[in-house]
Formats: structure tokens, sequence, C-alpha cells
């Protein structure tokens, strides 16, 4: 770091799977100035540090500690993994009544030490606790983000990429909805390199719908299938809350599926849901609003009303 340099902090709560991914994840790609580790199992949070370090000749000059939620006053984001995950069978919304009561805890921590910033939420489920997050630290909801349909957009980024032979940083491509089983794929704006995907599948003689539908399926349920073989996911996730964290940090203006509160848009009021939005250096800058077929527009209302429902059993 230059003597000079602007101090970037980040407090990561959760040093679990995803937590110490994100971790690895903030070092390998340099994004912060520090990061503190904040977990209730203090010595997984001292032992994630002190290993991080041990990168830090391999990477670039980052100060990473073990701390306390005091280390929270002077962070520009907190990103929060902690909570329980999903046991194989189980769905993300079966968690809400663990999860929501370790977040109260946590948002109630994090606000006494005097925090000011932005908030990243990942636990599951993601949309209901952003929700959570909001109501509870009563910050603008522009500085309360949630990884939201992040994830999912990447995989099926990833999956088009794989069937159509592109780099999938060439494709388009967004989940909308709830971060779980009622999202949707919005076909009607994917694209491939600006080219839309239908006169793709023109020009190139497919994939057919029936290929589509099969590639959104294994997008959608893709969790299950990882956490059936290894308990849990946490690389993709981990990845992707690096992106949105360097997103904020370096002031970027990415358009990036993430979950935030709708207020009108989409027809959609009082929860979030993953939708296309700017992130900057002020948190959600602005939400996109896409012209929805009446297929699609009519499947993010149904995941609207799962998450409202999710909600109601937190906020009566
Ligand atoms: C995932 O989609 C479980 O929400 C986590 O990987």
């Amino acid at each position: 770091m230059t003597p000079n340099a602007k101090v970037s902090r980040v407090a990561l709560i959760g040093s679990g799977f995803v937590g110490a991914s994100y971790a690895f994840a903030m070092l390998n790609q340099g994004i912060a100035s520090e990061l503190v580790i904040i977990d209730l199992n203090q010595k997984k949070a001292e032992g994630d540090a002190i290993d991080l370090n041990h990168g830090i000749p391999f990477a670039s000059n980052m100060r990473i500690w073990a701390g306390d939620y005091s280390d929270c006053k002077d962070a520009d984001i907190v990103v929060i993994t902690a909570g329980a995950n999903q046991a194989p069978g189980e769905t993300r919304m079966d968690l809400i009544s663990k999860n929501a009561a370790i977040f109260k805890k946590i948002v109630d921590s994090v606000m006494q030490s005097g925090f000011d910033g932005i908030f990243i939420v990942a636990t599951n489920p993601v949309d209901v606790l952003t929700y959570a997050t909001w109501k509870y630290s009563g910050l603008p909801a522009s500085r309360v983000i949630g990884s939201g349909t992040l994830l999912d957009s990447a995989r099926l980024r990833f999956e088009l990429g794989s069937r159509l032979q592109v780099d999938p940083r060439s494709i388009h491509a967004y989940i909308m909805g709830e971060h779980g089983d009622t999202e949707l794929p919005v076909w009607s704006h994917v694209n491939i390199a600006s080219m839309p995907l239908n006169d793709y599948i023109e020009r190139h003689n497919g994939p057919s719908k029936e290929e589509l539908q099969d590639i959104f399926v294994s997008v959608r349920d893709a969790a299950y299938h990882i956490i059936e073989r290894k308990g849990a996911t946490y690389y993709g996730i981990a990845m992707g809350l690096a992106r949105l964290t360097r997103a904020v940090l370096r002031n970027e203006n990415s358009i990036v599926s993430v979950s935030v509160l709708l207020e009108g848009e989409y027809g959609l009021d009082d929860l979030y849901i993953g939708v296309p939005a700017v992130i900057n250096r002020d948190g959600v800058k602005d939400i996109i609003e896409l012209d929805l077929s009446p297929e699609e527009q009519q499947q993010l209302e149904h995941s609207a009303s799962v998450l409202k429902a999710a909600i109601a059993k937190i906020f009566p």
C-alpha cells in the first residue's frame, strides 16, 4: 500500500466455508486494504486470519486480522455470511427462523459499533434476510444489498457459454426473483455479444426451447446438486461477493443482478428481490426496469408473493 492510499475496510461476519472462501478471493484479487474477520468461533477467525496472512507475500499487501464488532465502526462494508446452511434436501426457505434470530443479534451488534457503511448479505434465505438487515439496521435501503441472483446469473452465463461455446463474459443473461426455487430466467433479454438470443438461435439452429429449459433447471437446482455432493456451496458465491465488493469500493457502476428493495419497480413493493441494479460507492444507485415478457412478469410476481409470505413470518 502506498502511504497515502485511502484505506478501505471490509468487515466479514462469519468465517465458515463461504466467509473463508470470500476472504481468500478478496486477498487474491487485492480488493480492499483491510479485512477484519469476525466469527462466534474466535479461534476459527484467528486461524483463518493467520493462514491468509501467510499468503500476502504471494498476493498484494493487505491487513487481515480476527477482530470483534467494534472493528465494524470504520468499515466501508460489512459482509454477512454467518448462519446455518442447508442440509441435503433442505430448501433455503427452511432456514428462515434459525437465521432470522441470528441476524437480529448480528445487525444490532454491528450498528452498536457506530457502523455507517454498506451491508452486503449472503446468508440464506438471502432475500428475506437482506430485508431483515434493512429493517434491523435502519440504514437507507440503497446501503443494504443482498447477493440475490448474482450467483444464479453467473451459473446461467456459464451454462449458456458451455452450450454455445462462447466465453460466459460475452453473454449477458439474468436470473431474477428469489434466490431459490421460484427464480426465473429472463430469456427475453439474453444477448450474446449484443445479438439477441433468438437471432443467435436462428443463425445457429439452436439451442431448442427444451434445451434452454434444461439449462435453466440445472441453474435453479445447482445448489442442491453441489450440496448433495460436498455438503455446501462456497466458491461461486464467494467470488460473486468479491465482485460485488469491488463494484462498491471501486465505484464501478456495475450492473449486476442482486437483491434490492423494490418500491414500485416491476409493480412490486416492500420486499427485497433479485433484479438488475447499478452498484457503486453509494450502494444501489439505480434499479434497472427491464421490459419483461408477460410470462416473465407473471413468474416474477409469483416469486415476489412467495418472498412476501416469508417476510411476513418475521415481520407479521
Ligand atoms: C447457492 O446457491 C446455497 O445459496 C447457495 O449456492
